[in-house]
């Protein structure tokens, strides 16, 4: 089980995690620190759990992870900004997280790992998802007041511990390393890194987000097809604009900025992935 106390010890953040929350089973991370955000609780306020009932992915799907095997957490941000910054934030919560993976292999001489991004906010290795990103936000006269970023990481489950609706699309860091990955460590990791680059994202109002998140995507030029608010739709993805929306051509040739959706890429996708 993951030892919270260890974490508390070993975490050497300022804000992040420093009001820690730790359960061993929950409805949803991202549902409880929600309710916390609306009581009040401070910038940096972190929940986890080992398992939740109620797992939420985007799109009112669910997110399914064995107990005691991956990571369940969500974090309370406060930015102070308009509405417009929540999907950058988003981005850049995902580029944090795959050079917190980058940084945790090379820390423990394990093989790298290639991770792709898939729009918006999907961490992929070899087309199988690795980590999802869930962002919630809460908002008063176009601003957000508290923005809860729920990040799903696949660590040490194996498929045969998988629930078999994903098991061949998950794939866990374990798996690809062959080497039981530290939780504690990562998380520790991963918290650490958040919060010294949200504080360096957040100076130049993220505007190095866009071309770091591109970095790690490869769908562009790539025909697919596309959830979109008016149903799906073939399209090419083309870029990803200043604010962090998929810029498509339809098959006239005309371009577009999808602010929610998803990419499906060909196959038809309703358990969370
Ligand atoms: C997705 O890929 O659809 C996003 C998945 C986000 C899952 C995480 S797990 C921790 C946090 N609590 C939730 O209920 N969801 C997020």
């Amino acid at each position: 089980m993951l030892n919270c106390d260890v974490v508390r010890t070993r975490l050497k953040t300022m804000i992040l995690g420093r009001n820690l929350y730790c359960f061993q089973v929950i409805d949803s991370t991202n549902a409880h620190l929600l309710g916390l955000a609306r009581d009040g609780a401070p910038e940096g306020t972190v929940v986890l759990s080992e398992f939740q009932t109620a797992g939420r992915g985007r799109k009112e799907r669910r997110w399914f992870s064995s107990k005691g095997k991956n990571l369940l957490l969500s974090i309370l941000l406060r930015p102070e900004l308009e509405i417009e910054y929540a999907q950058k934030i988003t981005l850049a919560s995902a580029i944090i997280l795959a050079n917190t993976i980058d940084q945790y292999l090379k820390n423990k001489n394990l093989p790298p790992v290639d991770i792709r991004f898939k729009w918006p906010n999907d961490l992929l290795v070899n087309n199988r998802k690795l980590s999802g990103i869930l962002a919630e936000s809460i908002l008063q006269d176009k601003k957000i007041v508290a923005l809860v970023l729920g990040v799903g990481i696949n660590l040490n489950e194996m498929p045969e511990e998988r629930d078999p609706a994903i098991r061949e699309r998950a794939v866990s860091l374990k798996e690809l390393t062959g080497a039981d990955i530290d939780r504690e460590d990562f998380l520790c990791l991963f918290l650490e890194n958040f919060e010294k680059d949200y504080e360096r994202f957040e100076r130049t109002l993220y505007r190095q987000v866009i071309d770091e998140w591109k970095q790690r995507c490869n769908q562009f030029g790539q025909k697919v097809l596309l959830e979109t608010p008016f149903g799906e739709q073939e399209a090419i993805v083309r870029d990803i604009n200043d604010s962090g929306f998929l810029v498509y051509e339809d098959m006239a040739g005309k371009l577009h900025a999808l602010v929610t959706g998803e990419i499906i890429s060909g196959h038809k996708d309703a358990s969370g992935f």
